[in-house]
């Protein structure tokens, strides 16, 4: 009887802390699984990955509406806001023909794109010269809108113009930038 005993409570105890120690584990691997290193850049992954399959899936009719839209944008545009604007690109672009972090965007409006001769453009720039050869006002606004988005892998180290007015502000002033 007292051996029973003791082997029972034995036994109970071993098993107590064999639970504990597998609540400590299992602890301890959900501790390590929450927070690996690097939790930040995936998250602006995400982020993008969201808009991607925006602009995959609303395509067509999302480019047209942003067409018209920007059309008008563009007639009401103002240069003297657009200089502003540029103050965002300054430190990687220039206007006198010379090249920088980025290659000059003088004349880009309607430029060929990845055409200054000289400059080092990423392989997904020169891929995406094949697809859109040129800068047209519309092009360089939904590239501006989303740099990454439009040409994915680009070296161009910019999160992109959200406003439209911005936008169309800033080409109308490149446009003055022969
Ligand atoms: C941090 C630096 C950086 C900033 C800021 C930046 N760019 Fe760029 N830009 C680049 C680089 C680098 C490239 C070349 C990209 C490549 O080859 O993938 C580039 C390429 C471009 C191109 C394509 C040019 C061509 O010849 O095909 C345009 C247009 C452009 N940038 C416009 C802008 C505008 C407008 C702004 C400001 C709203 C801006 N960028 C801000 C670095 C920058």
């Amino acid at each position: 009887m007292f051996n029973t005993m003791t082997i029972t409570k034995a036994s109970g105890a071993l098993i107590g802390s064999l639970l504990a120690l597998l609540l400590l584990f299992w602890a301890g691997s959900s501790l390590f699984y929450v927070g690996p290193p690097g939790g930040h850049g995936e998250g602006e992954e995400i982020a993008q990955a969201y808009t991607i399959p925006v602009e995959e899936t609303g395509g067509g009719e999302a480019e047209v509406e942003e067409e018209i839209d920007f059309g008008a944008l563009m007639a009401s545009a103002d240069a003297a806001k657009g200089e502003k604007v540029f103050g965002k690109c300054k430190a990687c672009h220039k206007l006198d023909g010379s090249d920088g972090i980025g290659p000059h965007l003088n004349g880009v409006v309607d430029r060929a794109v990845a055409g200054v001769g000289g400059f080092g453009y990423s392989d997904p720039m020169v891929a995406h010269a094949a697809e859109a050869p040129t800068w047209t006002a519309d092009a360089l606004q939904a590239f501006l809108a989303n740099p990454k988005g439009v040409v994915a892998g680009t070296k161009m180290s910019f999160g992109g113009l959200p406003k439209p007015e911005d936008r169309a502000n800033l080409i109308a002033y490149l446009q003055s930038q022969p």
